[in-house]
């Protein structure tokens, strides 16, 4: 925009512009903004009808003599010219034109007249918006940036919707106190620059409280190590994230040690124990997610186990089935082969117990395992008594075919051990094996 070139109106904005950016002309002087790489126009003096002499300084530590309506004496630069016989109009504003500007006039008398110049550019991009938080976790802190301007901008901060002002400044920060805090809420911040856009610019924060998100439990083995995590989420400003000990009122905060090790990847955070042991760390643990705007917490638990021998467990399991193997595989040899055919119908039908009550009851063996197994006699003799009310004649062909095939395994016990037959194939052979 020109501010003089375009006469008669010219966009100076003298005073005015002073007025408008907060600046307070000094004495008499007249502060006049121009733009970079625009034009502005210096007057000398608010007068009006016959002009005198007219001669133009620049007032740096001595004064440079610019321009005169002499006609005889050259003007410094060809950037300067003079309009209506006493303005000095400056094309193309460069920051180094800012300065002071004193015109002398001669008429029957000699008057000196005083310009500040200040040369202006509005900031190239858009205002920032932030908020943080301020004081611990007390306050929050709105700040607004519109960098790249001068002079420097104006900031008013307002809620919305309401339009109530926080604040206005210079600097664009605001406090405020969690009182005046709410999830959700909006601030806005316009910003004006002396020569920016006459409508303003604005940017907007919205604040929100932290959301928390972690698995509810987690186990550890005595010695092992173990690592919790809890995501935070929505947190605006961003939240400060901690963790407790719930092991009494109040609860403690765990500082990062040897044993605990905490990390922080953005709004992520993990915690990890090392060295578990049941006493010190079996127990509730706490994620909690503070910001000004609000506090969220989870409860983690967090149990410490001896760890499994699971080498053991599976000797253990080998050495039972092995053990079993041999029982059966010695009965097999002792009885004829309608009761081998039975017990093997029965281990098809994966049913110990009835193998046991066989024998139990033909011959009175002393081993502990059958002393076991006569215990649960009664639950296995119910079960059998239940498919026996159901005659289910739709079954025939297939028990058939399943007692066929048990004949060709019948010297081969352990693979009938093995076979994890469904329910139903049980039912079938036990229903079968009455008549038989
Ligand atoms: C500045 O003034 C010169 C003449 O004095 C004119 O040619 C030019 O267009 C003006 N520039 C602007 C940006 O108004
Ligand atoms: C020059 O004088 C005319 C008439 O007095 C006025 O309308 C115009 O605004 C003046 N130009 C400048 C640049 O001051
Ligand atoms: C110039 O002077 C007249 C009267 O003396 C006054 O009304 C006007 O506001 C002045 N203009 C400026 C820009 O100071
Ligand atoms: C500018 O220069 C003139 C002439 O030397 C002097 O009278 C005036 O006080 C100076 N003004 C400033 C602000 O330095
Ligand atoms: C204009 O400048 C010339 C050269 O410096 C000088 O001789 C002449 O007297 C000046 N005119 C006026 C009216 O001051
Ligand atoms: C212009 O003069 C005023 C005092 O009249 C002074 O405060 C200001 O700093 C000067 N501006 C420059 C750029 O020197
Ligand atoms: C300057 O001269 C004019 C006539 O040329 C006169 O009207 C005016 O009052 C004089 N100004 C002063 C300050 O003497
Ligand atoms: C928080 O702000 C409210 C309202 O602005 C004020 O009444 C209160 O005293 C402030 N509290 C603190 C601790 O600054
Ligand atoms: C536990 O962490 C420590 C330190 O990082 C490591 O030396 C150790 O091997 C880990 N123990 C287990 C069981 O992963
Ligand atoms: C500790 O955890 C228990 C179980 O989640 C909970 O009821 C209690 O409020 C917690 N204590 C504190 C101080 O948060
Ligand atoms: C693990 O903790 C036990 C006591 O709980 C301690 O005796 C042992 O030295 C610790 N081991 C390591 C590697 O820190």
């Amino acid at each position: 925009m020109a501010a003089g070139g375009r006469a008669p109106e010219p966009r100076v904005l003298v005073c005015l512009g002073a007025l408008l950016a907060g600046w307070v002309a000094v004495g008499l002087e007249a502060v006049v903004i121009g733009e970079v790489h625009e034009n502005v126009t210096l007057h000398c003096g608010n007068i009006s009808g016959p002009r005198g002499l007219v001669t133009w300084y620049r007032n740096d530590s001595e004064p440079v003599f610019l321009l005169s309506s002499n006609a005889s004496l050259p003007s410094a630069e060809p950037r300067f010219s003079l309009v209506n016989a006493s303005s000095l109009h400056i094309e193309a504003l460069s920051l180094q034109d800012e300065g002071n500007y004193t015109c002398r006039e001669i008429l029957n008398v000699t008057r000196w007249f005083q310009e500040w110049l200040q040369v202006a550019n509005p900031p190239p991009s858009a205002p920032q918006c932030r908020a943080q938080m301020a004081s611990g976790l007390f306050m929050l802190q709105l700040t607004c940036r519109w960098a790249g301007g001068y002079p420097d901008p104006n900031f008013l901060w307002i809620e919305e919707p309401g339009g109530v002002i926080v604040g206005k400044s210079k600097l664009g920060v605001e406090m405020l106190n969690k009182s005046q805090l709410s999830d959700g809420k909006k601030f806005k911040c316009a910003a004006s620059h002396v020569v920016g856009p006459e409508a303003g610019a604005s940017c907007v924060v919205q604040i929100r409280s932290p959301s928390v998100l972690s698995e509810p439990m987690k186990t550890c083995f005595v010695g092992g190590n173990v690592t919790l995590t809890c995501q935070v989420s929505g947190a605006y400003p961003p939240a400060k994230i901690l963790w407790l000990r719930n092991l009494t009122q109040p609860e403690v905060v765990i500082q990062p040690s040897s044993r605990h090790l905490i990390t922080q990847d953005g709004q992520n955070s993990t915690l990890t124990i090392h060295n578990c042991s049941q006493d010190l760390d079996e127990g509730y643990y706490v994620c909690r997610a503070d910001n000004p705007v609000g506090v969220r917490e989870v409860d983690i638990w967090l149990s410490v186990k001896e760890p499994l021998n699971i080498g053991g467990i599976v000797g253990t399991i080998v050495s039972l089935l092995l053990l079993g193997l041999v029982i059966i595989s010695g009965l097999m040899l002792y009885h004829s082969p309608v009761l081998c055919w039975k017990v093997g119908n029965t281990f098809r039908g994966q049913n110990m117990d009835d193998v046991m009550v066989l024998v139990d009851s033909e011959e009175e063996e002393e081993e502990e395992e059958e002393d076991a197994a006569v215990e649960e006699e009664e639950g296995a003799q119910e079960r059998e008594e239940f498919p026996k009310e159901i005659p289910k004649q739709n079954h025939i062909h297939r028990v058939t075919a399943l007692v066929n095939g048990n004949i060709e395994q019948m010297g081969n016990g352990f693979q009938d051990l093995q076979d994890d037959s469904s329910e139903e194939q049980s039912d079938i052979v036990q229903q079968e094996d009455r008549p038989v």
